[in-house]
């Protein structure tokens, strides 16, 4: 029975508005525009905590120790140390902040901020510190440049006006300077550190050699800005000649490895995902195309998309995957690939980011944060003692390849997208969990301090300066309906460190009209380079690529041992369950309902696919996923519309077809909602599921016997004998259920072309069909995929 629909409740109302009156009280769970704007408030004083602690105990050093609470600095006594790479001695957290202070609209510490670096950050960055050129890109030039576009806009509430003498701006293009010389290579691409007074001099082999895509790529968006804003084109001409030239490496399947020697541009190993090293060439291929309005980088995002669609998508992450061959290469994501769903949605694809966010959410609640890497698959390790692994945390240990959250932003941001695009509480409520994470766990006596290990809760006397600049700052505005950035129609985004990035048309035409080249020395170098590639190209190796016919290593089910071992009584009852019990939540009959809640059918998915590696450390027993918090419950889900996904009992496995079978040169298909026409199977990885009869399938039916009575396997045309299976009907098929990690739904049709596939020449030998024209792999039918003549 579906109830009334929602009317304005006067007196509710009326209530409200008194209680605000008399005593600022809101309905909790509600999210009505006052309980926003009282999470909000409590971010910005979680915020104001930190940075003024930051101002009194870690200023003008780079960070604030959040247990020690002194200043933490470089290492000067170790200047070759990695842990140096982001404390350049240049009031990191301070300029990091500068935009976070400009999000929030507050005009007195903006402009005090914008004093302190103008008095005390060394105007000209004549600093003896060796740092690494992307982070110090993202963190200052970038927190410099958006700082400048704040201070100098009339329409934001931080606009300094006669108060401002372009100082940021200044002092970005200052330090941009000091970095642009690592560019200065054989190759074009640029070294990952520099030393900011003394260029390339003292830099130790190791600290150079090895770069990666993000880091040869993006400051590409940083420097054109600046290019923009300053008139001089150096800067976006050697940036976006380094990234088109890292985009250049990329494999014949359009995927980039993840590390290179930026000397001779060849890459040390073949290993591609989303995550780090890898994770903003596709956000600033999409970003820097929007901002730029730049079509070619539209194309790159479009190709390097396609190309994670292709090979690396599965239901609930991108895996890493071997950038020639395609295949899953490591058992883990990581944490930085959460942003992932947040670069889904500005790209269009809301449906898809869901699902990717939905495994973040899971991990949180599981481990209480986002573990650096986490493993999907445990490896079988040899000499396990099944004893040790009967103690819960040994158990949760094996399933963390690296045990740290520093409070990184990169969930809580692409929470913040998927509610802007789809205003589905759910999301606000995870905002709100987090806060409550904020204010209970994290705050230490003068900062927030994250995870040195989510199995023990061991916290990390560290606050990396993306705590104020990124991770508060999303979740203000998640909570913040009105800032004026959800009113901006302009084409204003966040950079890779959220820092807001615009350029209005009068810029645009400003810098068309005035812009000038004249820097001989990149100049000539640019030349160069070229002409170096140009002459290299002839000889270059040719890479030929056999992908083959085979299974991928895609997590298999899991044994009903391990199963059993994970979903002991530790864990709380609720999460074992395919479907919330929900006998035990008293829903009130609301009208409101959050879809993510009531009709995402596949919300507990993933604790029982993930089982096995989703082990919750002792410390947060007892504890309740968000998504079931009992009052968020009451309000938010909708008994009539629910729908919940039974566990399936099939088996599934995927494969991936060379591009190279008969027919595959053109991946032509012809797709409507409920079938694909291909020509062949060429290119293309599916997921298979094996049915069988009275099995329950991945779409929560129970199978019929009578649908494999119906198949024949009489007049089997194969190149390899189907005799073993005789003329019985079968005892299980096959059925396509996902094609490049896009899911199908129940029903979808495949249909392939005969011809060019079992023209007497090319026969392949696990492809046959039957006198159905049905097509058979390894004997065994495939029901949904025909052939047509
Ligand atoms: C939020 O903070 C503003 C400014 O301090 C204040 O005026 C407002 O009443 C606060 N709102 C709530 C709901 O706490
Ligand atoms: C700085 O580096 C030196 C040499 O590696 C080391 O002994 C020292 O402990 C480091 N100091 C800090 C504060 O980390
Ligand atoms: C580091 O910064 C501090 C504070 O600005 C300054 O006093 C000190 O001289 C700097 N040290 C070096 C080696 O640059
Ligand atoms: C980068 O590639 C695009 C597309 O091929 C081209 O238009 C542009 O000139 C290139 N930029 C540089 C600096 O090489
Ligand atoms: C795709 O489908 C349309 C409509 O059914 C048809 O006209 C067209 O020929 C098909 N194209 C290919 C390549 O199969
Ligand atoms: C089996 O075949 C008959 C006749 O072709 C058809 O009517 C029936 O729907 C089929 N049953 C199933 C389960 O596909």
């Amino acid at each position: 029975m579906r109830l009334s629909p929602p009317r304005v409740n006067w007196v509710f109302l009326l209530l409200q508005i008194i209680g605000l009156v008399f005593s600022k009280s809101f309905e909790a769970f509600s999210f009505n525009r006052f309980e926003l704007e009282h999470y909000k408030n409590e971010t910005k004083e979680l915020f104001d905590f930190a940075f003024d602690n930051y101002l009194k105990l870690g200023f003008p050093y780079d960070e604030l120790y959040p247990i020690k609470c002194g200043p933490k600095t470089r290492n000067f006594t170790s200047p070759s140390e990695i842990a140096n790479d982001v404390l350049g001695n240049f009031s990191a957290t301070l300029i990091d902040s500068l935009t976070t202070l400009a999000v929030m609209g507050d005009s007195i510490r903006f402009e005090n901020a914008v004093n302190l670096i103008k008095n005390y950050v060394p105007r000209d960055f004549d600093i003896d510190s060796t740092i690494q050129i992307f982070e110090t890109t993202i963190r200052i030039v970038g927190g410099l440049l958006s700082g400048h576009l704040y201070a100098t806009d009339p329409a934001k509430k931080v606009f300094l006006g006669s108060r401002y003498d372009g100082h940021l701006l200044e002092s970005a293009k200052a330090l941009a300077d000091r970095l642009l010389p690592a560019y200065l290579t054989q190759t074009g691409l640029p070294i990952p550190r520099i030393n900011l007074k003394h260029e390339f001099n003292n830099l130790s082999p190791e600290l150079v050699d090895e770069n990666n895509p993000v880091a040869m790529a993006c400051p590409m968006v940083e420097f054109t800005l600046l290019s923009y804003l300053t008139y001089d084109d150096k800067y976006r001409h050697v940036t976006r000649y380094a990234f088109n030239k890292t985009w250049a490496q990329r494999s014949d399947l359009n995927l980039l490895p993840m590390s290179f020697n930026p000397q001779n541009s060849l890459p040390y190993n073949q290993l591609t995902g989303i995550g780090a090293s890898i994770d903003s060439f596709y956000e600033y291929a999409l970003k820097g195309a929007i901002l730029f309005d730049d079509e070619h980088l539209m194309q790159v995002w479009e190709d390097a998309y396609l190309a994670l669609k292709v090979n690396a998508k599965g239901d609930w992450f991108f895996s890493n995957i071997d950038s020639e061959y395609g295949q899953t290469a490591t058992p883990w994501i990581d944490s930085l690939s959460a942003f992932f769903p947040g670069l889904q949605v500005l790209g269009g694809d809301v449906d898809d980011a869901k699902f990717k966010h939905v495994m973040f959410l899971k991990l949180w609640n599981t481990y209480g944060g986002i573990p650096e890497r986490w493993n999907f698959q445990i490896a079988e390790k040899e000499g396990t003692n099944e004893a040790q692994l009967k103690d819960l945390d040994e158990s949760a240990k094996s399933t963390i390849a690296l045990e740290w959250y520093p409070l990184r932003p990169e969930f809580i941001e692409s929470t913040y997208f998927l509610y802007r695009a789809t205003k589905d509480p759910f999301y606000l409520h995870i905002g709100w969990n987090i806060l409550q994470n904020f204010k209970k766990q994290f705050r230490t006596e003068c900062g927030f301090a994250g995870l040195q290990d989510v199995i023990t809760g061991e916290p990390q006397d560290r606050m990396e300066t993306f705590v104020l600049s990124e991770t508060l700052k999303y979740l203000y505005l998640l909570f913040d309906e009105n800032n004026e950035l959800h009113f901006d129609r302009g084409n204003v985004l966040f950079s890779t460190e959220a820092h807001p990035f615009w350029l209005t048309v009068e810029m645009k035409r400003n810098y068309e009209r005035h812009r000038f080249f004249n820097d001989r020395l990149y100049k000539r170098h640019l030349k160069n380079v070229e002409q170096r590639e140009l002459s290299a190209q002839r000889g270059s190796p040719l890479f030929h690529m056999f992908r083959g016919l085979s299974n991928s290593i895609f997590p298999k089910d899991l044994s009903v041992e391990t199963r059993a071992r994970s979903t002991t009584a530790y864990q709380p009852d609720i999460v074992n369950r395919v479907c919330p019990n929900l006998e035990n939540l008293q829903c009130s009959k609301n009208t409101m309902s959050s879809p993510m809640l009531t009709s995402f059918d596949r919300l507990f998915e993933v604790n029982w696919r993930y089982a096995a590696t989703l082990i919750q450390p002792s410390r947060l027993l007892g504890s309740t996923p968000m998504e079931l918090t009992q009052p968020f419950y009451d309000r938010w889900y909708d008994p009539a519309q629910s729908k919940c996904r039974v566990k399936p009992t099939t088996l599934s496995f995927e494969m991936a077809f060379d591009a190279s079978l008969p027919g595959g040169q053109t991946k032509n298909s012809n797709v409507t909602a409920n079938s694909l026409n291909v020509n062949t199977l060429a290119g293309y990885r599916l997921r298979i599921e094996v049915l069988t009869p009275g099995a329950t399938d991945i779409y929560g039916m129970v199978l019929d016997t009578r649908y494999f009575t119906n198949i024949s396997l009489k007049n089997v045309h194969s190149p390899r004998s189907c005799l073993q299976f005789g003329n019985r009907s079968p005892a299980s098929v096959y059925r396509i259920t996902a094609i490049d990690g896009t899911p199908l739904p129940n029903g979808f049709k495949v249909k392939l072309n005969k011809e060019p596939l079992f023209s007497s020449s090319s026969d392949v030998s696990s492809l046959g069909y039957n006198s159905q024209n049905i097509l058979l792999l390894d004997c065994v039918p495939v029901v949904n995929a025909r052939l047509a003549a």
